[in-house]
């Protein structure tokens, strides 16, 4: 077996090899000048199984030819299996036609990865209109949850803390969080207009004087349900405000905008910032084991 780190696994792809005791090496990647790009596999790869690292971030498209190129590349080597642990996958939300015309770019996505690799491991991937990886991937698909570890973290972290979801969908985070932790928590719900413009609000009132909320999210982007979400929480007296993520992509500048805005943010090591503080390599090594 060989971990390969891909340009944007390679935070946590040593990691996972030391983990499960296995060789590990990066995989190199430039760009041509016309922008096309090159890999290579700097180490042999024989007929063994083969686990890719990336997580989906930045340069979205890139990351994904990436590891076309490298899936099929080590196929050709003779791979037994090729497996892609991507710690944040990308396209999850386009799950429907929202406009006409429109690509539902998850299912399209998926079938590009089921051409590819044997097996592909997620953690906490958004699903909202699907119940499961499997209505998504024929592959086997394993979904992976950073729930405890964020659990793990306010136990150590926050005083009096109550757990927010700032969407309906969010249950599936906070209140497992709660429930974990056997705090209080609400679910609040979310109006999207655009990418930047979200209205949130709170279907039932809770009293947080001398609380600590603490909002717990599966994805930052733009930061603005956040934002919307610690107005009424801070309206409500809450103490301080955290902000908890799995996968921090903090895009067009949403974590200066949140630490203006008083909020304290944390997010899993899903992709890597100054906010990941949550290291997720234990859970992804456990479950390849
Ligand atoms: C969507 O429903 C997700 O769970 C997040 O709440 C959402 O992606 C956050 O996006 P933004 O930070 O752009 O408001």
């Amino acid at each position: 077996m060989i971990v390969v780190s891909c340009s944007h696994g390679r935070h946590l792809g040593k990691k996972i090899a030391k983990r499960l005791g296995s060789r590990h090496s990066t995989l190199f990647v430039e760009k041509f000048p016309d922008d096309e790009l090159r890999i290579k596999f700097y180490d042999n790869i024989g007929k063994e199984e083969v686990i890719l690292v990336q997580s989906f971030y930045g340069s979205i498209s890139d990351c994904i030819i990436e590891v076309i190129f490298a899936a099929g590349t080590a196929r050709e080597f003779g791979a037994r299996k090729v497996i892609l642990v991507a710690p944040y996958f990308p396209y999850l939300r386009q799950d429907k036609r929202f406009h006409k015309g429109e690509a539902v770019s998850q299912g399209i996505i998926a079938g590009l990865i089921d051409k590819y690799f044997d097996s592909v491991f997620i953690i906490n991937p958004h699903l909202h209109r699907k119940n499961s990886l499997k209505e998504i991937f024929k592959i086997k698909s394993v979904k992976l949850s950073a729930n405890s570890l964020i659990a793990d973290f306010v136990r150590k972290n926050v005083k009096n803390p109550v757990a927010i979801g700032p969407d309906s969908e969010s249950y599936k985070w906070a209140r497992n969080v709660a429930e974990i932790l056997g705090i209080e928590s609400r679910i609040m719900r979310k109006k999207r207009y655009s990418s930047y413009n979200v209205e949130v609000r709170l279907n039932k009132k809770i009293d947080l004087r001398n609380k600590n909320a603490v909002i717990v999210d599966d994805i930052v982007s733009t930061g603005h349900t956040i934002l919307e979400a610690a107005k009424i929480l801070k309206r409500l007296g809450a103490k301080s405000v955290y902000c908890i993520c799995v996968h921090g992509i903090f895009a067009d500048g949403a974590m200066n905008k949140l630490r203006k805005a008083g909020i304290k943010i944390v997010s899993t090591s899903t992709i890597p910032s100054k906010a990941a503080k949550i290291d997720v390599s234990g859970v992804i090594a456990d479950s390849l084991k």
